[in-house]
């Protein structure tokens, strides 16, 4: 196959991606492992879309606050400046999006203008700029959007299909490999965009969908491109968690429950009944998310159970979609929602300049898998779907630019296939053993020792799947070793960095590392 530009992956940067490079002329390839639109964590999106207002300073602000005064203002400045614009373009000139209105007034309307719109509030954000639908925002875009797409001119979606590697010529990146239907074959590609998501599977709880290999992160690296800032591992602080519910099913998993829910009033309590967060930070359960988290991490350690507690707002009226989840879940509203935190987003990934050109000639990628410099340290909440479109859209646009008429067949070696097929349970258990080690030793707090013992065992599980990877193709085997990659990445990213926003390095005997007064975190030892 051939194609001006190739997409991987068809969350919402895939998708603003193939729709800017559609739109530039150019002939579209997205290839992308998903069989329906819920295998993205686009499409899981809860909170919502953060939107420029009266005050871009003031959202730019909010943004760099939130991540440690680590982002890259210039990165951040795109984010703010380009908000209202793409948005306005895409979902709801094009798309056609019914975000949450205030009165019916939003009706047809093609600005984001805050009188038309039932703006949320979120932690971090010091005003209300969250354009939303219910708490499923991400469906409510994805899914039209993927519609759009299929009915497009010079849009083609290969679905069920593996991108295995990238093809490269001297360090020019020519398109990839795919398994489709049992069979390998290349695409060659005048471009191509990386939009593949997170590291979800990586870790034993996350709150993305299943397939979060880092497929993207562990492509690039291995054909030599930049990968920065792998040690900023999102951890969102109210993930449902069964283990402390003792309603909860033996297999019942845990789901996100939105920051939304604080933002209109949630309280978070430990075992004992105890309101924590404001003791910690003076914005209480509105801190930044890895202050919440870290916070809600080490209450449950201390008490063994935090709740939130949704009894000072009109849960059922507000939420109806989480109050769904939550009575399908047989969890007891009165008693609180047990949470934990759980991993939720990668801020660091395949290094990328303003307009999502990577280190590699030809090769883009655009939302969780790339790293813009935007979120730095941790990520501001309903910033990822903005920045996926921002990015998908300034990639789209200049892949399209550098790959029209330019697919150029090349040389390349198949991957071996001469071995028998592996049982499922072999990926299973080494992710499983992948999960394991992540979660106790690269989780939400790290320590130099157990980052070390972290970095052996990974380095052992990666020799072993490459071991078996020489002479099997499968997509289960190639997101073990993109999983490995990437999780090889983080720990040796942790190693190296200093604690700030969601790195957090503590001493073996549980004080911090690092000054983390400045955000407002009360020190471990005071616990
Ligand atoms: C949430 O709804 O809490 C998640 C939003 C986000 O991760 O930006």
């Amino acid at each position: 196959m051939k194609a001006d530009v190739l997409v991987v992956g068809s969350g919402i940067a895939g998708c603003a991606a193939a729709l800017a490079a559609a739109r530039e002329g150019a002939d579209v390839l997205v290839v992308t492992k998903a069989t329906e639109p819920e295998d993205a964590a686009s499409d899981w999106a809860q909170g919502g879309i953060a939107v420029t207002q009266s005050a871009p300073e003031e959202f730019a602000a909010d943004i760099r606050r939130a991540s440690d005064d680590t982002a890259d203002p210039e990165a951040v400045e795109t984010l703010v400046s380009e908000s209202r614009a793409v948005v306005e373009d895409v979902l709801l000139d094009t798309l056609e999006v019914e975000f949450d209105a205030v009165g019916g007034g939003a009706d047809g309307t093609d600005s984001t203008d805050a009188a038309d719109f039932d703006l949320a509030r979120e932690a971090g954000h010091s005003s209300r700029r969250i354009l939303h639908v219910d708490a499923s925002t991400g469906a409510h875009v994805l899914r039209p959007f993927l519609q759009h797409l299929s009915a497009r001119d010079g849009v083609r979606i290969v679905d069920d299909a593996t991108a295995l590697d990238l093809l490269t010529e001297e360090g020019t990146v020519r398109g990839a490999t795919i398994l489709a239907d049992g069979e390998v074959e290349p695409v060659f590609a005048g471009a191509t965009v990386l939009a593949t998501g997170g590291i979800g599977d990586c870790y034993a709880r996350s709150t993305n969908p299943a397939g979060a290999t880092g497929d993207g992160v562990a492509m690039a690296a291995l054909a030599g491109a930049t990968v920065s800032d792998m040690q900023y591992v999102q951890f969102h602080p109210t993930a449902y968690d069964p283990r402390t519910d003792p309603q909860a099913d033996d297999d019942a998993q845990p789901f996100l429950v939105s920051e939304a829910v604080r933002g209109e009033g949630a309280a978070l309590r430990d075992a004992d009944g105890r309101r924590f967060m404001p003791d910690v930070h003076e914005d209480a359960e509105l801190a930044p998310r890895d202050v919440v988290a870290r916070a809600v991490s080490r209450a449950r350690d201390r008490t063994g159970r935090v709740v939130l507690d949704v009894s000072d707002l009109d849960f059922r009226e507000e939420f109806p979609d989480l109050a769904a989840l939550c009575d399908d879940r047989g969890v007891d509203l009165d008693a609180g929602i047990p949470v934990a935190p759980s991993e939720h987003f990668l801020c660091g990934g395949v290094a990328v300049d303003d307009r999502g050109r990577t280190s590699l000639s030809r090769l883009f990628a655009a939302g969780e898998c790339a790293r813009t410099g935007v979120h730095g340290a941790n990520r501001l909440a309903s910033t990822s779907l903005l920045e996926g479109l921002v990015w998908g859209v300034r990639a789209g646009e200049t892949a399209a630019d550098r790959g029209r008429g330019d697919a150029e067949a090349v040389e390349y070696a198949p991957p071996r296939d001469s071995d028998p097929a592996l049982p499922d349970a072999f990926a299973d258990t080494k992710f499983d053993r992948l999960g394991r080690t992540m979660d106790e030793f690269v989780g939400i707090e790290r320590t130099p020792d157990g980052l070390g013992t972290a970095r052996a065992r990974l380095r052992r599980l990666k020799g072993e799947v490459d071991a078996y990877a020489r002479t099997r193709v499968s997509q289960s085997i190639y997101e073990l070793r993109n999983a490995c990659v990437s999780s090889l990445l983080v720990a040796r990213a942790a190693a190296d960095a200093p604690s700030a926003g969601c790195h957090s390095l503590v001493d073996p005997d549980g004080s911090e590392e690092s000054d983390d007064a400045g955000r407002g975190v009360t020190p471990r030892a005071d616990d």
